[in-house]
């Protein structure tokens, strides 16, 4: 559409303001070449492989036998609360109560109600680059101003307390972290962490932890900023059931924060979703409070993945990879082929690799960085090798 046409719809100013997700835009154009016949190897997906375990999809299905079927609490069942509470006192060793606990439709949705209750027109946020591709968006529609914090890649994209507070400013309401991090899968060590909440402790300021890949970490120190409870009044934890059960279809995620913050985001979204559906409530207790096995088994899964494909990547010539230490994304640089064959930026890279090589990545420009392509693991190790194949071939022709 035109802008005159969008004007002439006078749609909110405040929905002009983001962009649909990049993520989203890249399945899209994959599926479109999938549909027409091509056989692309993608690696664009943010999803588990995996088949959600049976356990919890029978809890599923017994909520339906079992007729609950029927609007619950807005934050969620105290059955579920609980088990939130629960599952991060034993892994995390935090102390969470009911009433400081929201479940929402995914994580995504969370942290939308969280920044929507916490910053306002003109607050700045500080946020790590690269990012993922919603935080800037949702900061946006909520009327903040994204302070980017850029963080360098060959100290293995590293947040410190040092680099956020240069940014800090009286204007400075919330700092995003991510640890592991989608697109990098960087992870900040427990002692960086620590240092970030306590200084935004110390000025005053939030600090909103998306940890929805905190299972996900490699590096053999799982770390949840929820574990520092004499600074909890002035952070979220952020969590998500999508890739640690690998339930992403299934939308449950949450929040954990001082009552007042839950409460507020509980009157947000009395007025917008109501309480997640039902019947993946009692499939996430079941998730929660069942064995959890099946958790480390897909993590010992995701190490080999990591170390395949970053070998794999390593080995095409002009690429060079930082060691992801978490999530299941690797991020390559892919600077070197610009200005090469016509190729001006990681958009066109990403574009001409799915329109010509038939391999699907997101472009780095969604996530804050012109110089890198993200590649998602979470698939087989022979579909990894299609499509690195592939890529050789694509950029040795360059
Ligand atoms: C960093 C991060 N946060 C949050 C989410 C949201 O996940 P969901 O809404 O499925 O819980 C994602 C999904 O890709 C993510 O990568």
């Amino acid at each position: 559409m035109t802008t005159a046409t969008l004007e002439a719809l006078k749609l909110t100013e405040r929905i002009n303001r983001i962009e649909p997700s990049a993520t989203m835009a890249v399945v899209a154009e994959a599926d479109k070449l999938r549909s027409e016949g091509a056989d692309v190897v993608d690696f664009g997906a943010g999803e588990p492989h995996f088949s959600t375990p049976q356990h919890i999809k029978d809890a599923a299905i017994a909520a339906i036998q079992g007729n609950f079927t029927k609007y619950t609490a807005v934050a969620g069942t105290a059955e579920l609360r609980d088990a939130i509470a629960h599952r991060h006192k034993v892994d995390f060793d935090s102390d969470y109560r009911r009433d400081q606990i929201i479940a929402s439709v995914g994580g995504k949705h969370a942290l939308f109600n969280a920044l929507q209750v916490l910053v306002d027109h003109g607050d700045e946020v500080i946020l790590p680059v690269p990012y993922w591709v919603s935080f800037k968006d949702i900061i946006r529609y909520a009327g903040g101003n994204c302070v980017l914090l850029r963080a360098d890649e060959s100290q293995g994209f590293r947040v410190t307390a040092e680099s956020v507070a240069q940014l800090i400013t009286p204007r400075t309401k919330a700092i995003v972290l991510n640890s592991p991090s989608n697109p990098s899968g960087a992870v900040m060590s427990p002692q960086d962490m620590t240092e970030v909440i306590r200084l935004a402790h110390e000025r005053g300021i939030w600090v909103l932890s998306d940890e929805c890949y905190v299972y996900l970490n490699y590096t053999g120190k799982n770390f949840s900023v929820g574990s520092l409870g004499e600074y909890k009044d002035r952070f979220v934890v952020l969590g998500s059931l999508s890739k640690t059960y690998a339930m992403t279809g299934w939308r449950l995620g949450y929040a954990m924060a001082p009552a007042a913050v839950t409460s507020a985001m509980a009157k947000l979204q009395s007025q917008c979703t109501s309480n997640p559906t039902s019947i993946v409530q009692k499939a996430a207790v079941a998730a929660l409070k069942g064995p959890q096995e099946c958790v480390g088994e897909m993590r010992r899964e995701y190490i080999e993945l990591r170390d395949h494909v970053v070998k794999g990547l390593r080995s095409i010539p002009g690429i060079t990879c930082t060691l992801p230490e978490g999530a299941f994304y690797a991020y390559p640089n892919i600077s070197s082929f610009l200005g090469r064959g016509g190729l001006k930026s990681a958009s066109d890279v990403a574009g001409r690799l799915l329109r010509e090589a038939h391999v699907a990545t997101v472009p780095g420009e969604g996530f804050g960085t012109g110089d890198h392509i993200r590649v998602s693991y979470a698939t087989t190790k022979t579909e990894l090798d299609r499509g690195v194949e592939r890529m050789r071939k694509f950029f040795g022709a360059l």
